[in-house]
Parts: C-alpha cells; sequence; structure tokens
C-alpha cells in the first residue's frame, strides 16, 4: 500500500485539473470495479455491487484535489506572481519547490526576510530558473502543486496532498479488499475540494445515495503546544467525525460506526474539529437529504508541503470502511 501512496502523493493535481491524478487512480483502481465513469466536474466514480434487500446506496468520497498555485503575471525578469488554489499559507511557501502540470519545476522566492515579518502571498514569486520573459516557459494560468518527495518514515508517514490523496489510497484499499457487500457503493474520487466541495456537490446529486461518508485528515491535537485544543491523535486510530465547521455528521450514523469499530476491535477516535469543511456536506445537503458521515486521518502539518500521518491509522481505516460496508447499516 505504500508504493500506492507514493505514487497519488507525488503526482500533481490542483483543484480543476485533476486529471493526471485521475488517471493513476484509475489504473490503481484496475478491475476492482464493476462500473468507472467520470461526471462533468471530473470527478472519477467506481461503482461496485448492488443492492439488496438489506442494503443501501453509499456514497464514500475522497478528494483527489490538492491545494495550489496558478500563475498571474510574468515579469521582464521572467519571476512569475500567483494567485492561490485553495487554503495556501504563505508560511509554508518560501524555498518551496513546485511542479507545473506539464513538468516544469521552480523554486518560490521573495526579496528577502524581514525578521519576524510573516511575507503575503504577493510577496512571493516563482523562479523558474528563466533569465528573461522570453526565456521563461511559463504563461499566465498556468498551474502547479508543491513538490516534494514521498517520506517513509516507518510508522509515520509525510508527503505534500496527504490531504487528501491518504483517502484515496484508503477508498482504493477499501475497493481491493471488500469482498461482498449487501449495498451499491458509488466510491467517488472527487474535485475541487479544497475551492468549496465543489466536486462532492455534483457527485452526490449524480449518485443520489442512501448514505454516504467522506474520507479526508483532521487536525492532531497532539504537537507541542497547539493553541487549540483538540483529542485527535496520531496513531489513536482512525476519526469518526462529530462535526466540523461545515457540518454535523448523522449522530445515528456516528453510533453505527462506533458500535462497528467496537464490535470488530478497530480502535478509534471521536473527532470535534472548530475550524475546516468535508465532502461530508456535500452528500449531507444534496438534493432533499442524505445522512452522512466522515472518518478522517489525524494529519500534522496541513496545507504545508509535509504533511504527517500514521500508517496504523490508515490501515484501520480500511478496516473500518470495509466491515461498514460488509453489513447492513442501521440507523436507529
Ligand atoms: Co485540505
Ligand atoms: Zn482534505
Amino acid at each position: 500500500m505504500k508504493s500506492l501512496i507514493k505514487k497519488l502523493v507525488e503526482t500533481p493535481g490542483p483543484s480543476g485539473f485533476e486529471y493526471q491524478i485521475r488517471d493513476v487512480i484509475r489504473e490503481a483502481i484496475g478491475n476492482t470495479a464493476d462500473e468507472i465513469r467520470v461526471d462533468a466536474l471530473g470527478s472519477l466514480i467506481a461503482k461496485r455491487g448492488t443492492r439488496s434487500e438489506s442494503g443501501m446506496r453509499v456514497m464514500i468520497s475522497a478528494h483527489i484535489d490538492e491545494i495550489g498555485l496558478m500563475v498571474t503575471h510574468i515579469d521582464d525578469n521572467g519571476f512569475a506572481r500567483f494567485t492561490n488554489i485553495g487554503g495556501i499559507n504563505p508560511l509554508t511557501c518560501y524555498g518551496g519547490r513546485v511542479l507545473f502540470m506539464d513538468g516544469t519545476r521552480g523554486v518560490i522566492g521573495m526579496d528577502g526576510i524581514e525578521r519576524g515579518k510573516t511575507p503575503k502571498l504577493t510577496d512571493l514569486f516563482i523562479d523558474v530558473g528563466a533569465t528573461s520573459k522570453e526565456d521563461c516557459p511559463l504563461k499566465v494560468s498556468d498551474v502547479c502543486g508543491f513538490e516534494r518527495p514521498f517520506l517513509d518514515l516507518g510508522k509515520r508517514l509525510v508527503a505534500k496532498s496527504m490531504d487528501d490523496r491518504i483517502a484515496a489510497a484508503i477508498a482504493i484499499e477499501v475497493l481491493r479488499k471488500l469482498e461482498s457487500t449487501p449495498h451499491e457503493v458509488h466510491f467517488v474520487f472527487s474535485t475541487q475540494e479544497e475551492v468549496g466541495l465543489r466536486g462532492a456537490t455534483t457527485a452526490a446529486f449524480g449518485v443520489d445515495p442512501d448514505v454516504g461518508f467522506a474520507v479526508d485528515v483532521t487536525l492532531s491535537g497532539d504537537t507541542p503546544r497547539r493553541s487549540t485544543k483538540m483529542m485527535t491523535a496520531l496513531g489513536d486510530g482512525p476519526a469518526i467525525k462529530v462535526r466540523d465547521s461545515s457540518f454535523i455528521a448523522d449522530p445515528r450514523l456516528v453510533d453505527w460506526m462506533v458500535k462497528t469499530a467496537q464490535g470488530a476491535g478497530i480502535p478509534y477516535q471521536l473527532e470535534v474539529l472548530e475550524a475546516g469543511g468535508t465532502d461530508g456536506r456535500a452528500i449531507q445537503m444534496t438534493r432533499s437529504g442524505v445522512p452522512a458521515g466522515c472518518v478522517s486521518i489525524a494529519c500534522r502539518y496541513i496545507h504545508s508541503p509535509s504533511e504527517m500521518v500514521d500508517f496504523d491509522d490508515v490501515d484501520n481505516a480500511v478496516k473500518l470502511l470495509v466491515k461498514i460496508l460488509s453489513e447492513p447499516i442501521k440507523l436507529d
């Protein structure tokens, strides 16, 4: 599974430009799905199973886009200014490397660091090593993601775009491990989450699920001096989301997930996230409303080029989802 994770996190795919990562995912799914389609916003939807008497139509959503940058201006010396795609923190940019969709690489620079001053995005520029505007291979509208190789620290894994490629890896692994299901399961590899859950919104409308789950990363509360107190910690198990600032998970589904984890002896933690959102909201708010929940992976340094997760949490999230999808879901 680690080689799958490496492949997924190292492929660029800022929101709206998910065509490369979608191909990687399609190949990884192989013949484990009954049917694969791509909707108008580019989300890849892999269907598995037929709905039995006790089954439901279930949507599982993992977003495949990542935060990135888009070129807005190129100056006479070949330096490119940019705007953000999704939540970019300027603090994590300076000295970073970027990879454009066509393979062009560059570094992020600024004119000098002033002590104690946090740079703004407008202070930063991309330097691809050009000596003039004419020599610069970039054009306005080109997009890039961060470039950072996957780092396997054993139990802990580090990469850019663990948010949310780790969930894509989990969903693919669930497809591979799921032997039988009473449900009609739609695995949605959604686009444009980082710019407002856009892919999951149209995918949820199209799938029209009876129940849905997002799979995403969440903040971890286990770093030395976190100012916002939070219980989630790396290695304490997949987190069953109770709420974030985008939606409140259906309490019946939360109960069901907790009971399922307990019954199967899978470690879990409860997640109460004060700020942040996931595809769970898009599922819940589609059509006339859908019971929705979310399985989260605690992650350190989210939206930096070095996001860290715990491999046991990943493994246990796969087990929990396989278990949930293998049995009838009871909401009462
Ligand atoms: Co994110
Ligand atoms: Zn995410």
